[in-house]
């Protein structure tokens, strides 16, 4: 089975009432998609992708976060028990907006990730250091750690169920993106860590994304490389006549 997938993330883009319009175009023009497509979509607009995704194979919904407990006096947040029941099939987490505006941690992030497994769903784990931890040669140490953090007590079952997405957070909003050299060295070091923990299969079945102004023009040159199985789209998911592009690239 396929690695690859490529997965929109929205961010706090699009009204409900554009984006159906928007997935519909995508979907239009990759009717039968050679990889798996997920939109991580606004939590207010799940339930409406969600219908529309159901009806086609191959693509799929995300949520962009969930809070870590099943329910309770949290307010303003979304447990992962509701997302399961909406039918949502994945949930982005650990996203490097998350860490950086709202103080997410690898601790907390890990029992985020306990909770999506439990309720079901499959998380999209994001990692990826900042430019200065590049500069200083620091970068496969930094997500090296966030990887171990976050990931590693799991069971080898339950870490097979993981898609990582590295996004090196120069890369991410900037249109500087990785070159398709420097996501492969990062992408073959992550999956050289997952097999030394979890051994050679499961690091061979492992998804790994690369995220960072990912785009038609880049997308094909990246997924290209051995150890990128495909990407995780900011701006240029939010355009249809990009992310189609992509999707065809995917
Ligand atoms: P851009 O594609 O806009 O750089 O965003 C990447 C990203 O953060 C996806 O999660």
């Amino acid at each position: 089975m396929s690695r690859n997938m490529i997965a929109g993330n929205w961010k706090m883009n699009t009204l409900p009432s554009e984006g159906t319009e928007l997935a519909q175009a995508v979907i239009a023009a990759n009717s039968k998609p050679n990889c798996k497509v997920v939109f991580g979509v606004p939590a207010v607009q799940l339930a409406q992708i969600k219908e529309l995704t159901s009806k086609h194979d191959n693509y799929f919904v995300a949520a962009q976060n969930c809070h870590h407990e099943d329910s309770g006096a949290y307010t303003g947040e979304i447990s992962a028990p509701m997302l399961a029941d909406l039918g949502i099939d994945y949930v982005i987490l650990g996203h490097s907006e998350r860490r950086d505006y709202f103080g997410e941690n690898d601790e907390l992030i890990a029992k985020k990730v306990r909770k999506v497994l439990d309720n079901g769903m499959l998380p999209i784990y994001c990692c990826g250091e900042k430019l200065d931890v590049r500069e200083a040669g620091n970068h496969e140490v930094l997500v090296g750690q966030q990887i171990k953090t976050a990931l590693f007590d799991l069971s080898a079952e339950d870490f097979g169920k993981v898609v990582i997405a590295y996004e090196p957070v120069w890369a991410i909003g900037t249109g500087v993106t990785a070159s398709p050299e420097q996501a492969q060295d990062m992408h073959a070091y992550i999956r050289e860590i997952i097999s030394v923990q979890y051994g050679k299969e499961v690091a061979a079945r492992t998804t790994i994304l690369y995220g960072g102004s990912m785009k038609p023009a880049n997308a094909a040159d990246l997924i290209a490389k051995p150890d990128v199985d495909g990407g995780l789209v900011g701006g240029a998911s939010l355009k249809a006549e990009l992310f189609k592009d992509i999707v065809a690239a995917g």
